[in-house]
């Protein structure tokens, strides 16, 4: 059901009889010395497209790249600013409302995300009735969290965490065969915020915040991935 995949008929075709639209958005950033630096947009994008199938939804092409200047300390990490974030993102909602299409479930892979996504909601919304936009963090979804504080009790972490790693873990396998240097130390769990990049490096000095790394797997990744596309079908309802 990828957008991408489809030609400009076959999306017009869809638009006949349906309205909703799964746009997954992420992060190209560092996840502390094992996670990879597209966690957060992969996660989102495997999750999105196991839910368009599911739910015959069309799913948007992924935007790889969020607000993560506090990142920036770390190589690899590409980051646009918050006002930049808001408006690509306003501008690439619009494009579709522009096509038709009234609901727009956006999942989300990255923390950073969050606030500049609710202003373009505004942005957006403030001035017609018409559109329905829901912004869904994955990894915030009641099914997941619970399942994470089971299995990896208070050190799943805020950043770089034991479950998001996991689920690349199963979603990118050929990411992981070669297993990386890690050197655990507990790091602080929380800290003032937002942080410039430096700062964050202080703070977080491998990049993980409060996570012990070495607890993801790909089992865990395979249980936490269905229960997160489980969990947002359910909230989309019946087909
Ligand atoms: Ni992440």
């Amino acid at each position: 059901m990828e957008i991408y995949l489809k030609t400009w008929p076959e999306v017009e075709k869809y638009l006949k009889k349906k309205k909703t639209l799964i746009f997954p958005v992420g992060s190209s950033e560092q996840h502390g010395p094992t996670g990879i630096i597209g966690i957060d947009f992969l996660t989102a994008w495997e999750i999105a497209k196991a839910v368009g199938e599911r739910a015959q939804i069309m799913v948007a092409s992924p935007m790889p790249y969020g607000m993560a200047e506090h990142h920036m300390a770390f190589p690899g990490t590409g980051s646009l600013s918050p006002l930049t974030y808001i408006q690509v993102m306003t501008e690439l909602l619009q494009s579709y409302i522009h096509h038709g299409f009234e609901k727009i479930i956006v999942i989300n892979g990255h923390g950073g995300n969050i606030a500049p996504l609710t202003s373009a909601f505004s942005q957006i919304l403030g001035r017609q009735g018409k559109t329905h936009l829901e912004l869904i963090n994955w990894w915030h979804l009641p099914e997941v969290t619970e399942y994470e504080q089971k299995v990896f009790k208070d050190e799943n972490g805020f950043h770089a965490t034991c479950g998001e790693i996991s689920v690349t873990m199963k979603t990118h396998p050929q990411a992981y065969l070669k297993p990386r240097p890690y050197r655990h130390f507990k790091t602080a769990s929380k800290s003032a915020w937002p942080l410039s990049g430096a700062q964050f490096r202080k703070t977080f000095p491998d990049g993980r915040m409060g996570s012990r790394a070495s607890l993801a797997s790909l089992r865990h990744g395979e249980v936490i991935f269905e229960k997160a596309v489980a969990a947002i079908q359910r909230k989309l309802g019946p087909k």
